[in-house]
């Protein structure tokens, strides 16, 4: 059942090539130029005209709902906010019928998100939901959506729930921006060809499997980790840190590399471990002088940079390469070898991989 993998978690991380090729499948039309969603094609005014979206879910889903945020408004040009449901419900959110709310759940019956749900509806809004589980609660309770084609996530920790959550809603952001005339053609065109080129790029990816697992071996034994990115690879920092945390049991903080001098950067020496997300797009040349930073304060740096870097390879402790494309899709790509650094880091340490202590595959309770 594992198909030949240790592990779910493994299994799953590996089946994300496919897992987003059948999340864009007869969605994402290239030669024609066109994107079909019956969810948004029946409600296309109605979602494009919204005053603004708020994007409601927990854990990883809340995380993809971060990326999201980026995409639709760079995009769409329609303002976003992200909310944990579990704050959103109880906090007398001020919602009107010309708003939108767009629900992530992987397994489609998170209580919180749930809650979340119906309060909206109370409203008056237009909720869309986004679940991989066809038929469940949430899938059920909202008045339209598009599911994941995950197939089924058995691991505890989400890892093709999150790379076909963030397909969707780019599928989505990419369509309204069509529609509203935000987006211009070529550049429509372009990304729709950037997206298919996803599948490819991270089974390449998979490939450096082994220099990642080198990079586990060294810091297993670490007491605390810091994730740090900007821009779209801000919640990607974020999720790796969750990966780690809820997996490994390693104390691990995620923020946008600017925040770092804020406070973090106290944390600092050369018993801290710092991953860093450094593609060449962006914000990169700011990314790097976060590195510099770090380093002058002998932290070690565990970098995720663009095919080809030169700059931050000269810095950092540790170099994982991800192939290029634009900037929007990165999360896709940066995603994975983090999700595979948790994985080892956990094997490594003997724990539950796929059942970590005091989590539950899907919260039905508050
Ligand atoms: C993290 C994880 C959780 C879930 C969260 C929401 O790896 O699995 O944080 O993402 O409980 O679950 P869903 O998406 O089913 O609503």
């Amino acid at each position: 059942e594992k198909g030949g993998y240790d592990h779910f978690m493994l299994k799953e991380i590996y089946e994300q090539p496919n897992a987003i090729r059948d999340t864009y499948r007869g969605r994402l039309l290239a030669d024609k130029g066109i994107i079909k969603m019956a969810g948004v094609d029946d409600n296309l005014d109605r979602i494009a005209k919204a005053n603004r979206i708020l994007i409601v879910g927990c854990g990883t889903s809340w995380h993809a709902g971060l990326v999201a945020e980026y995409i639709f408004e760079d995009m769409a040009r329609i303002p976003v906010e992200v909310e944990y449901a579990s704050e959103f419900r109880y906090r007398n959110p001020v919602i009107t019928e010309n708003d939108v709310v767009i629900a992530i759940s992987q397994s489609g019956e998170t209580a919180d998100t749930m809650a979340a749900i119906k309060l909206a509806k109370e409203k008056g809004a237009f909720v869309f939901g986004v679940c991989n589980v066809v038929g469940s609660s949430i899938s059920r309770e909202t008045m339209a959506g598009a599911y994941t084609h995950a197939g089924p996530e058995i691991g505890v920790a989400s890892t093709k729930a999150f790379t076909t959550q963030i397909t969707v809603l780019t599928l989505m952001a990419l369509k309204l921006g069509k529609y509203k005339g935000t987006i211009s053609n070529s550049d429509f065109r372009l990304h729709l060809q950037a997206l298919e080129a996803i599948p490819k790029k991270v089974a390449k990816l998979l490939q450096s499997d082994k220099v990642i697992k080198e990079i586990a071996a060294t810091y297993k034994d670490a007491r605390n980790c810091i994730y740090l990115g900007r821009g779209y690879n801000f919640p990607v920092a974020l999720e790796g840190a969750l990966k780690l945390k809820e997996i490994s049991y390693i104390h691990a903080e995620g923020y946008p590399a600017a925040e770092m001098k804020h406070g973090p950067i106290a944390l600092i020496d050369e018993e801290m471990p710092v991953v860093v997300i450094a593609v060449r797009k962006g914000h990169y040349e700011k990314v790097v002088s976060n590195i510099q930073e770090i380093k002058s304060r002998k932290g070690k740096i565990i970098s995720v940079v663009t095919e080809g870097d030169v700059e931050v390879k000269e810095l950092a402790d540790h170099v994982i390469e991800i192939p290029e494309t634009i900037e929007a899709l990165t999360p896709l790509l940066t995603t994975i070898p983090l999700q595979l650094l948790s994985y080892h880091i956990a094997v490594l340490l003997g724990k539950n991989v796929d059942q970590p202590r005091n989590l539950a595959k899907s919260v039905t309770v508050e």
